[in-house]
This record gives structure tokens, sequence and C-alpha cells, in this order.
């Protein structure tokens, strides 16, 4: 059966370099059932030019999945697009929204928000080959560009296209001045605009994203109107916060997880991949925060920061770590 990605866009996890790899998001996902959760940006020359098919590997537990792809060229997002879908990814996102030099020098990411015409393009190109659900996700501007202004007319350009989902990160980029983290950080958040935004196109799925950090920070904005909300580094830096009680807070289904469950969940994933040939550090860095406030979580943190890049380290260090985390008093 092919996975819902729309439904289960009410909640996402943001796709984050370096961050939301595979092994991220099997955490993720036995953290929450419903949610979405996206890749780490791929570029379509990367697949395409490069052949790096190693960059589509996951596992079947983390449907529904989505592929983000970086690019601007509509036949080679098209190639790449389609041999995301081969791969099984259950929605293609064109990312529109990262300001990095590197990606600007690729004419991708935020700056395609100066071309729309140029996105709706590429979106055609890439729904044109695939049967899944193709999607954006952009800013609501970049550099001397007034939102107000740009914003609409990007989506209306990308709407043309057939495209019925977006997710706007609410915030501008500017791609000279500041780094990618600043970009981030320094840009005022306009959520109203995005509000207002769902407004005018209530036909389009509209996410939410930047700067949300608790789950009721996310239903004000689904109370609102909203059609999804999009985390990024509360779900990574705290994962138990957004994702243990997201099931049945947010999708209204489910109990809620208890992290120290989820822990020995991912001790057989853990075994496996030591088994072929991978590193304790590579799975648990994502593990980091799935204690934060909790007691025992410094020592958590302690235990897996100094010793899981270590040879040799494996699922005994995982339990040693948590030994001293409290179980959930009822
Ligand atoms: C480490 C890191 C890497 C990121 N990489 C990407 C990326 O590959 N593609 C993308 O569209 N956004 C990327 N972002 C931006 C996030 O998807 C998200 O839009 C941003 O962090 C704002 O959401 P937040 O405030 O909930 O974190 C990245 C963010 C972080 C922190």
């Amino acid at each position: 059966m092919k996975n819902n990605a729309q439904k289960a866009a009410r909640l996402s996890v943001a796709p984050m370099m370096d961050w939301t790899d595979r092994h991220c998001r099997y955490l993720h996902r036995l953290l929450s059932n419903q949610a979405l959760l996206y890749t780490e940006m791929v570029t379509a020359p990367a697949l395409v030019r490069g052949g790096a098919l190693h960059l589509l590997a996951h596992s079947d537990a983390e449907h529904p999945v989505a592929l983000q792809l970086g690019g601007s060229d509509p036949v080679e997002l098209a190639q790449a697009a389609r041999l995301g879908a081969e791969a099984g990814y259950d929605e293609i996102n064109l990312n529109c929204g990262c300001p990095s030099d590197r990606v600007q020098s690729g004419a991708f990411g935020a700056v395609l928000m100066t071309n729309p015409g140029l996105v709706a393009q590429c979106v055609a190109a890439m729904g044109e080959v695939v049967d899944v659900d193709v999607t954006v996700k952009c800013r609501i501007g970049v550099d001397e560009q007034d939102p107000e202004q740009v914003l609409p007319g990007f989506l209306d350009q990308i709407r043309s296209t057939g495209c019925r989902r977006v997710t706007i990160h609410a915030r501008k980029a500017w791609l000279q001045g500041l780094s990618p983290k600043e970009n981030r950080d320094i840009p005022p958040l306009d959520y109203d605009l995005v509000h207002r935004m769902k407004a005018e196109f209530p036909d389009l799925h509209i996410s939410i994203n930047g700067g949300i950090a608790s789950l009721s920070e996310a239903r004000l904005h689904l109370d609102r109107g909203l059609d999804g909300v999009m985390i990024g580094r509360a779900a990574y830096h705290q994962p138990s916060d957004i994702l243990a009680s997201a099931d049945r807070d947010i999708f209204g289904t489910g109990e809620a997880q208890d992290p120290i469950d989820i822990v020995r969940q991912m001790l057989p994933y853990i075994d496996r991949h030591i088994s072929q040939g991978g590193r304790l550090h590579e799975i648990t860095r994502h593990m980091l925060g799935l204690f934060a406030g909790r007691p025992g979580a410094r020592h958590w943190r302690r235990v897996l920061s100094e010793g899981a890049h270590k040879t040799g380290a494996g699922p005994e260090l995982v339990e040693q770590a948590l030994m001293r985390v409290a179980p959930i008093t009822a």
C-alpha cells in the first residue's frame, strides 16, 4: 500500500544535512509511527552524474519517508526524482530554502526563490515522471525581496504545476553575509505571513517551519488552520519531547512511548550495524538527547559521547549509559 505522506505531513521532521541520516530516521520512526521523516538533501547531480545511488539507501521501517533533492535543472531533477521513487521514497521534495554557498554556486536552494518560473519547470518535470507527491520546501523570500509580494507569486507558480504541498520556513534567507547557521536564527520569523498564505491558497497543503520548539506550539499552528508543522532542531536535540507523544497528541492515535523502551528497540539495529562493520557512534550520536531534562541524562550523554567512537564499542555501552536513567513513574 502506498504510504500517505500527506496525512503524515501533519507533523514532519525537517531535512537536516549530516543529521537526518538513515540511523536518525530509524530512531525517529520508533518514537513516532505517524510523523513524516525527511532525508538530508541529496543533490540531483550526485545521483544522476555521480551515480551515488548509495545516498538513497534506507530501511523499510522508515516509511513514510520523503527524499529531499537539491538541483535546478529540470531534466536532471526529473531523473533524480525517478531514481528516488524507484528506491521507494513516498515523496520527493525540492529544496528551495537552503542558503549555503556550495548550494548557491550550484544555483539551487534558496536562490531559487528568485526564479519561480524555473522552480515550476523543475516541479512539473519531476511530477511527470513519478507517481508519488512532489513537494517544495521554501523560505518566505531572500535578500531584498518583499515576502508579501513574492511569496504569493511563488506559491501560485508552484500550484500551477499541480504541486499541492509546500513547507514554508517562515523567515527570509540572506544569500550573502550570513552563514547557513545564522540564516536559521537571525532573519526574523513571520508566522502570520504563512497563515495568510493558507487563507489565500486554501487548496494548498501548507506546513509551517522555523523555531517551533514544542508539540504545544505545533498544536497552536494546526488549530489556527495550517495543515502541517515541520520541526527541525528541536526534534533532533529533544527527540523524545517532540516525537514520543506525537502519535497521540498530533495524530490522535496510539500511546506515548517511553524512550527507555525505544533504546531497547534500537539494540538489535545497533547490533546489526556493528556486525556489518559500522561504528556505534554513527547511531548513538543521534540518541544523545533522548533523555534531555530527565534524571540520568548527563550520565547517558557522557558515557556515549566518551565511549561510542572507540573501537569495539557496542550495545553493552548503551546498556551502561542507560543505567542511571530513572524510569518514568506513573
Ligand atoms: C544541521 C542542519 C542541517 C540542515 N540541512 C537542511 C537541508 O539539507 N535541507 C533543507 O531544506 N533544510 C536544511 N536545514 C534547515 C531545516 O530543515 C529547517 O528548515 C530549519 O532548521 C528551521 O527549522 P527549526 O527551527 O525547526 O530547526 C538544516 C538545518 C540544520 C540545523
